[in-house]
């Protein structure tokens, strides 16, 4: 397919109710820019029209093995063009096919045929999904490299609840992103700041905040699932250390500072997530201060910026800003950026996101702004990894 796409998918169909909802993945893959090229069996043509597939993605539809493109060999062709082949619906019968390396109709050609990555969203009853003949031809399909995204639980077209829905159009858009993706950073080296800052008043008290380190350690995890040696300095959070990640701890904003300063110019990009104290006592007393009827004041010292310093070195690294505002998010998050010279700054709204699984977010670059629409803290960590790895190509 062309060089204006951002990849090329073979999307196979097969006989189920699901079959409509790969109309919405259609849509979705054609308007995040990829060429889509729709592939049905003849059992899925009783379910979603071919008619519906074509408008979709502006491709006559594959259904025959024996087609009309003069060669015969379409399934080569088609299966040689393609980046990834996803079948969704994957039905109970084409897994087994698969399994067997089969090649009876034109979609199993393509399979048995590619040089590609293979995805499957299986669809069918729970009972079906449960049998053991399914789950031996399941662990033999992920044996031999095949992804699987679902099936979910809930109600199924059968009437009966449970384990074998097809996975929601979004979920399965949203891992082809992530297989897509990956490697896309590797042999790069990615420095994370996380967490909060704790600035000790006393041996007992301290200044800190609502960061709880969830956004900055899913970035860590996405940034090493896509190929880079990531580094992650962290502020005090209750996270285990994503695989791969190697973790330093540090306490306070000019540990954090140091710790960043000692190894900011041997990365490729850093991504400064900590919610970095602006402010430290000006002395931390050695003993605890004990109460008094008289009111207390507390001095305070500006801490320096850790960000800002490493997008001022000679060689800086690609550097990622975040901004937590709680008021007029792009005109705050722009001027932020452009305040400390930053390609990438990723911006949400503090009161939705401090402490929370989900976040809704906006990445803001020199072309402007770009949503993120609400999704767990992984999955926008890996739409945010995406987004860098395109920058620096
Ligand atoms: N940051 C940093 N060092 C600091 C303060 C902030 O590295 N001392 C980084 C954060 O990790 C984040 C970005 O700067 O990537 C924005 O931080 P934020 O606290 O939102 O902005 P400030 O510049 O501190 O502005 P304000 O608090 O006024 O919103």
């Amino acid at each position: 397919m062309t060089d204006t796409h951002r990849a090329s998918i073979i999307l196979g169909i097969t006989g189920g109710v699901a079959a409509y909802k790969a109309a919405e993945l259609a849509r979705l893959w054609i308007k995040a820019g990829y060429a889509v090229q729709a592939a049905m069996t003849e059992a899925a043509t009783h379910f979603v029209g071919t008619a519906t597939l074509q408008a979709l993605t502006g491709r006559p539809v594959l259904t025959d093995l024996w087609g009309t493109a003069g060669s015969g060999m379409d399934h080569i062709h088609a299966s040689r063009q393609a980046d990834l082949i996803v079948v969704a619906p994957a039905s109970a019968d084409f897994m087994a096919k698969l399994a067997q390396g089969r090649a009876d109709d034109l979609l199993s050609t393509l399979c048995l045929a590619r040089a590609c990555p293979l995805m499957l969203a299986p669809a069918m009853n729970r009972e079906m999904w449960a049998n053991p003949a399914t789950q031996r031809n399941l662990a033999q399909l992920i044996e031999d490299g095949v992804h699987i995204v679902g099936p979910d639980s809930g109600e199924q077209a059968c009437g009966e609840t449970g384990l074998g829905r097809m996975s929601e159009p979004q979920a399965i858009f949203e891992a082809v992103e992530a297989m897509l993706f990956d490697g896309v950073l590797s042999g790069k080296k990615v420095l994370i700041t996380a967490g909060p800052t704790y600035e000790p008043i006393d041996p007992v008290r301290g200044i800190t905040n609502l960061s709880s380190g969830k956004m900055g350690y899913a970035l860590a995890a996405a940034a090493r699932e896509a190929g880079a040696e990531v580094t992650l300095i962290s502020g005090p959070a209750a996270l285990a250390t994503p695989a791969g990640v190697s973790r330093f701890n540090v306490t306070t904003a000019n540990e954090m500072f140091d710790a960043v300063m000692e190894c900011a110019a041997k990365q490729d990009v850093f991504i400064s997530v900590a919610a970095v104290a602006d402010y430290r006592p000006a002395e931390a007393g050695a003993q605890k201060i004990k109460k008094s009827e008289q009111p207390l004041t507390l001095n305070l010292l500006p801490n320096k910026d850790i960000l800002a310093s490493v997008a001022a070195l000679p060689k800086a690294p690609f550097c990622v800003g975040f901004a937590a505002e709680t008021e007029k998010l792009l005109e705050h998050a722009e001027a932020k950026r452009q305040k400390k010279r930053l390609p990438m700054l990723v911006a949400n709204l503090a009161q939705h996101t401090l402490g929370a699984d989900h976040a809704e977010l906006v990445v803001l670059d020199d072309r402007g702004s770009h949503p993120l629409p609400a999704a767990d803290k992984l999955t926008q960590a890996r739409r945010i990894v995406s987004h860098l790895a395109k920058l620096l190509s």
